[in-house]
């Protein structure tokens, strides 16, 4: 699908041990600017700068640090860390060796999603091949002291365990949810030590990176948003499926080579991104346009946009973890009053009030699970409310009237 392209990363050759060997050859200092300088930001959704965790986390105090992977793609509509841990976990785990001699860590842990057990086998076979290369173990690349190596812990099927501090939690054996912050993981995380926590993309990216060095990988994407975005495109195309493409895509030019040109919306970022309709198809998909970790949900003519909203609705009263009331009180609201809606029993004054629950909801939630939990219910009351309209009275309350 890829075949020829020059634009890019993840999906380019790279010789694996001569470029952990060429870092090794390098200060770790030297190799963190490397990654500042590339301008790459954590591809798995909240788009924090790698160079600058990583730095933070060399310069925290701690005999002991961690570096975690997190692979618990939880997010409706993304698959993109799949492909990479069942193709590409040879580049994962030097990604991570990458990020541990960077911060001087030993030990590593990938938080594999509990749904993915099926992948375990492999990656464990995996590991025994790159420890027999001696990307893993002691001595890495010949490197004398550069010793770490990777444990792989799986997940319970919880959606908040992605969010940074529940899986941390997760992982010492208590209950997967979200700590106060700070202080963050790059200075107490796991069992209180120093810990780095990168997406799955974001390790393999940062090796290509330290391979190619900066400049290369900055000649891909906006000046905002560097290089290159895995999208994982699903729903009502004719050809769904992973795609590498620079940042800062139309999201009309991604449609077309998945072949979803008639859609009518597109659902960027998951459950927790924002819905977008036609009039917003030449936007671009980076950091300074549509954010998004890779999820891309096509809906056609036919789908209702209502029932979207209901189903994402649903996911989250299911995931929300309760510890905070605007998100464990504003998920289950915002469904009832689709209910109503649905119905048609909602009033403008409620629907109103619905609006400016999920506007609280975003700014008062613990953590992104209930910061975002509103923004599909939003952003589909605002671009279709032609079709969600149920009189006169209700539109006037979506555009704030
Ligand atoms: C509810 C929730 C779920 C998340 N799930 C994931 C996930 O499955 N994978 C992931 O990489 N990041 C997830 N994140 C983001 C992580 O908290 C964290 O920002 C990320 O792992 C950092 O890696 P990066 O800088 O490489 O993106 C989630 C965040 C929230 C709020
Ligand atoms: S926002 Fe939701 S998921 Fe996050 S801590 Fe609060 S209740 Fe839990």
């Amino acid at each position: 699908m890829m075949g020829g392209r020059k634009d890019l990363v993840i999906f380019s050759d790279i010789e694996i041990e001569s470029a952990l060997k060429k870092a090794a050859n390098r200060a770790p200092g030297e190799v963190i600017r490397e990654i500042r300088e590339s301008g790459l930001k954590g591809r798995g959704g909240a788009g924090f700068p790698t160079g600058v965790k990583w730095d933070l986390a060399a310069k925290a105090d701690g005999e002991r640090k961690f570096i975690i992977c997190n692979a618990d793609e939880g997010e409706p509509g993304t698959f993109k860390d799949r492909v990479l841990l069942s193709d590409y976990a040879e580049q994962l785990y030097a990604g991570m060796a990458l990020a541990a001699y960077s911060v001087g860590a030993k030990e590593g842990i990938i938080y594999l999603r509990g749904e993915y057990e099926y992948l375990l086998k492999g990656l464990i076979a995996t590991r025994k091949v790159v420890r027999g290369k001696n990307l893993l173990g002691k001595n890495i690349a010949g490197k004398e002291g550069f010793d770490f190596d990777v444990y792989i812990h799986l997940g319970s099927g919880s959606y908040v365990c992605g969010e940074e501090s529940a899986l941390i939690e997760s992982l010492e054996g208590h209950r997967g949810e979200p700590r106060n912050r700070p202080p963050f993981p790059v200075t107490m995380g796991y069992l209180e030590c120093p810990t780095v926590i990168n997406n799955v993309e974001t390790f393999i990216t940062a090796l290509h990176i330290a391979a190619k060095g900066a400049e290369w990988f900055r000649a891909f994407g906006t000046s905002k948003s560097t290089g290159t975005k895995l999208f994982s495109v699903s729903g009502d195309c004719l050809r769904p499926g992973v795609y590498e493409f620079p940042m800062g895509i139309t999201v009309a030019a991604l449609l077309k080579e998945a072949g979803g040109e008639n859609a009518k919306a597109v659902q960027v970022g998951g459950a927790s991104g924002r819905c977008v309709g036609r009039s917003e198809f030449e936007s671009t998909l980076a950091f300074e346009g549509i954010p998004t970790g890779g999820s891309i949900i096509v809906f056609g003519e036919h789908r209702s946009m209502l029932g979207v909203a209901k189903n994402f609705m649903e996911f989250f009263v299911e995931e929300s973890c309760g510890q905070c009331t605007p998100c464990r009180y504003g998920t289950t609201t915002l469904l009832e009053g689709i209910k109503m809606l649905e119905n048609r029993k909602c009033s403008m004054r409620y629907l109103r009030e619905l609006i400016s629950l999920g506007e609280s909801m975003q700014i008062a939630s613990k953590c992104g699970l209930g910061q975002t939990a509103p923004n599909a219910f939003i952003s589909i009351l605002k671009n279709f409310k032609h079709e969600i309209m149920v009189g006169k009275q209700t539109e006037q309350a979506i555009q704030g009237e």
